[in-house]
């Protein structure tokens, strides 16, 4: 009997997005490219049917907003695998293909008895996309832990791979954040342990665990406390539409934060990338404008957390987008601090 090999990818023309991103706003591609093996990749960026100039990457859509539908074709990565390739007894790199969920590859490495990323549990989207933004939460970020990035650059169009420091990780951002669509991040390694110390120091952590009643945390009580403080903390997005943070926390200069605070006792002021900088709350500047659990129609804020943005139903991207507009405009207008969104924007620029 002839064998005929599975199709490397999958075709959908007009492809609606709405359950493709935890906004749940309604969006449609022209085309979207589900992509099981990467090594596909190249030949799919020839395929006559696919408009490689104007491709985007699509992950677990947790942190992008439809401002409007995309012009060009979508390609997401369907292989999830996860495993084990380096191990010294104590120190352990492992190997997340970029479709797997990062909360399930979180669970995986601990129930595998590693430690490291257990503050960044119950993260939504992508292992692919971590890097891209390098999630972060509870103090630790994603690019303290990777040992590489493989990725498909679409303008070469050649698979390459990039150590940790070949990524430019900073706050939120890294090379792939700042060249969108160029690179297509097809796996992800990552260096873990089996004796690694939790970092409890993020506020809260400390008061969760005790509250659970444990006095000696392992990593996998960790996870546990941070998942209880998201849900409590955070609206899940399968209940209302949100891509988390919609806003960076603001990097200011030092002596702009020194006044800012000296003015505004309360303000939350915290290191920032480098020595002369610091980092600013940007939910407790909103909600001191007066934000929190704002709606307009469908478009709110969260009254959990005044950094996320919320679809209470059938709010469009571009209402989402206008209300963030003007929670950054009234921001500014009375701190003087610019803030920047967090999740990219698809179809309007900031
Ligand atoms: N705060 C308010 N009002 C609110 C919420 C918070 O004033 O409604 C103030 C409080 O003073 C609070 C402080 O902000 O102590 C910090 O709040 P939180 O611990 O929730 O952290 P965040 O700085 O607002 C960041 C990340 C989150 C991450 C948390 C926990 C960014 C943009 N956001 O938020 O990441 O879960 O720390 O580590 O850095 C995400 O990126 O989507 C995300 C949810």
């Amino acid at each position: 009997m002839k064998r005929t090999m599975p199709a490397p990818w999958t075709l959908i023309p007009d492809a609606d997005l709405s359950a493709r991103n935890t906004f749940g706003v309604a969006a449609r591609a022209p085309l979207l490219a589900e992509v099981h093996d990467p090594a596909a990749l190249p030949g799919l960026f020839t395929d006559p049917r696919f408009d490689a100039g104007r491709a985007m990457v699509l992950g677990g859509g947790s942190n992008l907003l439809f401002a409007a539908d995309p012009d060009g074709p979508l390609v997401a990565l369907a292989a999830g695998g996860m495993r084990i390739v380096g191990d010294d007894g104590r120190n352990v790199v492992v190997r997340f293909d970029a479709g797997a969920s990062w909360h399930g590859c979180v669970m995986w490495s601990l129930a595998q008895g590693l430690g490291g990323l257990e503050n960044l549990a119950l993260i939504p989207g992508t292992a692919g996309a971590a890097p891209i933004q390098n999630i972060g939460a509870y103090g630790v970020e994603v690019g303290e832990h990777v040992v590489a990035v493989e990725a498909f650059d679409t303008r070469s169009r050649a698979m390459l791979r990039f150590t940790g420091d070949e990524c430019g990780f900073a706050y939120r951002d890294s090379r792939f954040k700042r060249e969108p669509d160029r690179y297509i991040v097809t796996a992800v390694e990552l260096a873990l342990s089996r004796d690694a110390e939790p970092r409890l120091d993020y506020a809260g952590i400390r008061d969760e665990l005790a509250a659970m009643g444990v006095d000696a945390p392992t990593p996998a009580l960790v996870a546990e406390a941070v998942v209880r403080l998201r849900r409590r903390k955070l609206p899940d997005p399968a209940v209302v539409g949100n891509a988390g943070s919609f806003f960076k926390n603001p990097i200011v200069p030092a002596p702009v934060a020194q006044a800012l605070a000296a003015g505004h006792p309360g303000l939350p002021v915290y290191r920032g990338d480098g020595e002369g900088t610091r980092k600013l709350s940007a939910a407790w500047l909103i909600e001191a404008c007066g934000w929190k659990g704002y709606r307009d129609g469908d478009a709110g804020v969260s009254a959990q957390h005044a950094l996320v943005l919320v679809n209470h139903g059938g709010a469009t991207g571009a209402q989402l987008l206008a209300l963030a507009r003007r929670i950054a405009a009234s921001v500014q207008e009375r701190f003087g601090v610019p803030l920047e969104p967090e999740p990219r924007i698809v179809g309007a620029s900031w």
